[in-house]
C-alpha cells in the first residue's frame, strides 16, 4: 500500500523501517532514474536548512521526477502562520490558501516549521504541523516539525547499520552538547525513539535542567520493550560515556526553563565544557562512532580534531539523508504506491 504520511518512526514497525531502509540500499545500488518520472515534490520551509532542502531535491532527481521550494525568503508575499488574526500587517497571504494552492501543483508535500518554544505542552502536541497537516490532501511528509525529524533519524539508522553498530547490545549515548542558544527539541526526541527502537541500550546524558520531558522519555521506553533496547537518563557524563558504540551530540533548550529565553541563557552560561572532545572517548569502545545531525558549530558543539577525526561520521550521515528519503519518496509515488 502506498505511504501516505512520513511523520515519526514510531508509526511504523521495525521491520517496516528496516524495509525501507533495504528499498534505501537498492535505489542506491541500483539506480531506478525514471522511477518518479513526472511527479512533483512541493517543499514548503517555514524554517532553514541545507541538508534537507538539498537532500529532498537531489532524491526527485535521481528518481526521475521535480520539486519546487517554497519560503518565507523568497519573492513571495509575506506568509501569515497565526490563526484568527486580522491581516493588516506585513503578511498578504495566509497559510490556510498557501498550502492548499501548493498542494494543488504537487504529487507529495513536505513541511518544514521549527518549534516556537514559547509553550513546551505546543511543541510536544506538534501543534502548529498538526494544524497545518489538516489543509493537505496529498502525501504528506514532516521535514522537521517541533517535535519529530523522522528524515534524519532514518538516515543515522542507515548509517549504523553500514557501519555495523550493534542493535540490541549496541551502546547509544545521547549527549546534550553546549550551544550559545537555545535549540528545539525535535532531533534529540528523534534520535531517542529510534535508537530505541533499533533495540540499542541508549542513556541520555544531560546537565541538570535540560532532561528531555517526560512523554518523549516514556515513548522511548515502551519503544525499548518491543525491540529488546533499554533507556535511561543521566548527568553523570564520566559514567554515562563508559563503553559507548556512539556518541551522538545534539544542543537542545532547557526544559526546566522553556520558552524563557533569559533563565535558559543563565543556566548554560557555565556549561561549555559540554563540547565534545577527544577525552569524552577515552572510556568508550576503541572504535566509538561520532554523530551530529549537523549543522553543528565547530569549537562549541565539538572541537575540530573530533569532527576531523576518523570518529566522525556526520558526512556519512547527512549524505544517507538523500537515500533513506529516496526510499520515503518511492514507497509514497512510485510504481505500485
Ligand atoms: N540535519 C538537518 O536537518 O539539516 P538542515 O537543517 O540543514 O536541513
Amino acid at each position: 500500500m502506498a505511504l501516505k504520511e512520513f511523520n515519526d518512526l514510531a508509526d511504523f514497525s521495525a521491520a517496516q523501517v528496516q524495509a525501507m531502509l533495504a528499498l534505501a540500499a537498492r535505489l542506491q545500488q541500483r539506480p531506478e532514474p525514471q522511477a518518479l518520472a513526472g511527479k512533483v515534490l512541493a517543499l514548503l520551509f517555514l524554517s532553514p536548512s541545507l541538508r534537507t532542502l538539498s537532500s529532498f531535491q537531489a532524491a526527485m532527481m535521481r528518481l526521475g521526477g521535480g520539486s519546487f521550494v517554497i519560503s518565507p525568503d523568497m519573492s513571495i508575499h509575506g506568509l501569515e502562520t497565526r490563526s484568527g488574526i486580522v491581516m493588516d500587517g506585513v503578511a498578504a497571504e495566509h497559510l490556510r490558501e498557501a498550502i492548499p494552492v501548493i498542494s494543488s501543483y504537487g504529487d507529495a508535500l513536505g513541511i518544514r516549521a521549527f518549534a516556537n518554544r514559547v509553550r513546551l505542552e505546543d511543541d510536544l502536541a506538534d501543534t502548529e504541523y498538526r494544524a497545518m497537516r489538516e489543509l493537505v490532501r496529498i502525501p504528506l511528509i514532516n521535514m522537521e516539525s517541533a517535535i519529530q525529524h523522522p528524515c534524519q533519524s532514518l538516515a543515522d539508522w542507515k548509517t549504523m547499520d553500514e557501519l555495523g553498530v550493534p542493535k540490541n547490545g549496541g551502546k547509544f549515548v545521547l549527549s546534550w552538547a553546549w550551544h550559545p542558544k537555545a535549540l528545539p527539541l525535535a532531533v534529540p526526541s528523534s534520535t531517542l525513539h529510534m535508537a530505541a527502537m533499533r533495540g540499542m541500550d541508549v542513556t541520555v546524558v544531560r546537565p541538570d535542567g535540560f532532561a528531555l520531558p517526560q512523554p518523549i522519555m516514556d515513548k522511548a521506553r515502551k519503544a525499548a520493550e518491543t525491540s529488546g533496547g533499554t533507556v535511561r537518563e543521566t548527568s553523570d557524563r564520566k559514567e554515562a560515556l563508559e563503553g559507548a558504540h556512539v556518541i551522538y551530540a545534539k544542543e537542545w533548550s532547557s526544559t526546566r526553563h522553556y520558552g524563557d529565553r533569559v533563565a535558559d541563557a543563565r543556566l548554560r552560561e557555565d556549561l561549555q565544557d559540554w563540547r565534545v572532545d577527544d577525552p569524552w572517548f577515552a572510556t568508550a569502545r576503541p572504535d566509538c562512532r561520532f554523530m551530529h545531525c549537523l549543522p553543528v558549530r565547530r569549537g562549541v558543539a565539538v572541537t575540530d580534531r573530533v569532527l576531523d577525526g576518523p570518529r566522525s561520521v556526520v558526512i556519512h550521515e547527512a549524505q544517507n539523508r538523500m537515500w533513506g528519503q529516496m526510499a520515503v519518496l518511492y514507497q509514497m509515488l512510485g510504481p505500485g504506491a
